[in-house]
């Protein structure tokens, strides 16, 4: 339990870059009008797509065991939980859900594409609006106590 905290509370860190570098590589590739490549942009987009699942299985599973998850909100109940509280076991695990269906749709879709812009392209707007919504939850506060 200790254990996996730590390990959601590292991989962020990783996550959370890992999805920078392939949200500024489209809109860089899109940009530049550049190909899409195996070695770089399909390696880089899939990382990011592997990262957000693993966190995302970590999450789940901090959501069942930890006391801030869902038994916060067994023994509170919705109403009673304050707005850290409810950031952790409410806000931060259904938006970043949300946001890793985001990427997981852009990543599929981006493989049903031909054209490198339109590959580019997807993975910016996917895997940029799931990045955003996960640094709208991100418990900030506790993150570096
Ligand atoms: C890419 C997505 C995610 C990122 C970057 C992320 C990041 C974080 C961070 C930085 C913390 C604070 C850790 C600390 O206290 O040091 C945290 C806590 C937590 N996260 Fe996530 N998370 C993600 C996805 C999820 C998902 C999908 C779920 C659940 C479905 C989830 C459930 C939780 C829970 C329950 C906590 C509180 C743990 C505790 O205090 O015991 N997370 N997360």
């Amino acid at each position: 339990m200790e254990i996996l905290q730590t390990a959601h509370s590292y991989l962020a860190y990783v996550v959370l870059a890992i999805l920078f570098i392939a949200v500024a590589n489209a809109i860089t590739g899109l940009m530049g009008n550049r190909m899409f490549t195996l070695e770089k942009d399909f390696r880089i987009s899939l990382f990011a797509l592997i990262l957000s699942h693993i966190q995302l299985i970590l999450g789940l599973i901090l959501f069942f065991v930890s006391s801030n998850g869902l038994a916060a909100i067994k023994e509170l109940g919705m109403g009673g939980l304050n707005s850290a509280a409810r950031l952790l076991a409410v806000e931060h695990p259904f938006i970043n859900i949300i946001a890793i269906v985001l990427i997981t749709i852009g990543w599929s879709r981006h493989k049903k594409f031909m054209e490198a812009k339109k590959k580019f392209k997807t993975i910016a707007i996917f895997y940029g609006l799931g990045l955003v919504l996960i640094l709208s939850r991100i418990p900030w506060g506790q993150w570096f106590n």
